[in-house]
């Protein structure tokens, strides 16, 4: 038992024990820029998808505690068979990734034939599985660009990432699927007219799971990692962010001179906002959730991890593009 004064004194001690308990159990920490502020203080990496499953592959620990959602922590489990890969919220999924199953994605592969399929990494590792190729928000373009000899490619499960993948090589057919992420999709143009009226000089930067019509609006598309190198080395000083809400953690704390405004209180993602310290201390304690993926879904996923990661050349969490 803790005793403790505040929210805050309660956090710090369990800061101090997951420290300790952490070393204990050669531990790492990653953690996505979408979780807690308390719990991105006790990362030892944090990033967007694409720098997390980087880190995943090149760390020597023997558990990583991945804070995030499900199918995060089962691509790490994917990149590393022989790691415990805990996962501290044990209902942390990813509605979009459940909004295609391996029977609909061999349903559309059989009317395409021949069309390779890129699965964006928000995908369970039995869609992987069925997959070509894996992609993030960062590198979506440039893997997509990178089937050379492919001009119709199958691009599942997330649309609006699709269409800005098309939006961006227009000589590809890309051939989507009706999935989105509820909590991007809640940002409507009204909500950016309304931002840009209240703050005129801020660039709008945007997340590429969000409508085409707000990335119409917006001054640069990019993942949440693009978002944080762009910031970080831009003049500017106003940026409405239309992304969750989690980002604005890193951002205050890396630029205390810019400001920073979202489109619209929305912007939360009930999934990233499990995980909590007390699971974190739960999950490095107990050794749970352990999140394993059967042997040969694994290997097979693992060929659409690896590919992304070989094409995925550029430095995590390059910026996609400049509108
Ligand atoms: P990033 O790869 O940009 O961090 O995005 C992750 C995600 O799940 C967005 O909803």
């Amino acid at each position: 038992m803790f005793e403790h004064k505040s929210e805050r004194d309660y956090n710090e001690k369990l800061k101090i024990k997951i420290e300790k308990l952490k070393k204990k159990r050669e531990a790492i920490i990653i953690v996505h820029n979408y979780q807690r502020d308390e719990v991105q203080d006790i990362a030892d990496i944090t990033g967007d998808s694409l720098a997390l499953s980087q880190a995943a592959v090149k760390t020597d620990a023997r558990v990583i505690v991945f804070c995030g959602v499900h199918f995060m922590a089962e691509s790490a489990a994917i990149l590393n068979p022989d790691k415990t890969i805990l996962l501290p919220a044990k209902e942390a999924g990813c509605p979009l990734a459940d909004m295609i199953t391996v029977e609909k994605l061999k349903a559309l592969k059989e009317k395409h034939p021949g069309a390779p399929v890129v699965c964006y990494v928000n995908t369970s590792a039995a869609i992987k599985a069925e997959s070509d190729i894996c992609c993030t928000s960062s590198n979506a373009v440039n893997i997509v660009r990178s089937l050379r000899d492919d001009k119709k490619v199958i691009f599942v499960p997330d649309k609006n990432l699709g269409l800005y993948v098309q939006s961006q090589l227009p000589d590809k057919e890309i051939i989507l699927w009706e999935g989105f992420c509820p909590t991007h999709i809640k940002v409507q143009e009204e909500h950016i007219r309304q931002a840009k009226t209240l703050h005129p000089d801020a660039l709008v930067i945007a997340h590429p799971e969000c409508n085409s019509e707000v990335l119409n609006m917006s001054d640069q598309i990019t993942s949440t990692g693009g978002m944080i190198k762009y910031i970080n080395s831009s003049d500017k000083k106003k940026f409405i962010i239309v992304t969750e809400s989690g980002l604005f953690y890193k951002l205050k704390k890396d630029n205390p001179d810019k400001e920073f405004f979202l489109p619209t209180e929305q912007l939360i993602c009930p999934n990233m906002k499990l995980t909590t310290l007390g699971w974190v201390y739960h999950a490095l304690e107990l050794m749970a959730y352990k999140v394993n993926v059967p042997a040969d879904i694994a290997r097979k996923a693992k060929v659409s991890l690896d590919r992304m990661l070989k094409v995925s050349g550029e430095p995590s969490g390059s910026a996609i593009s400049g509108v």
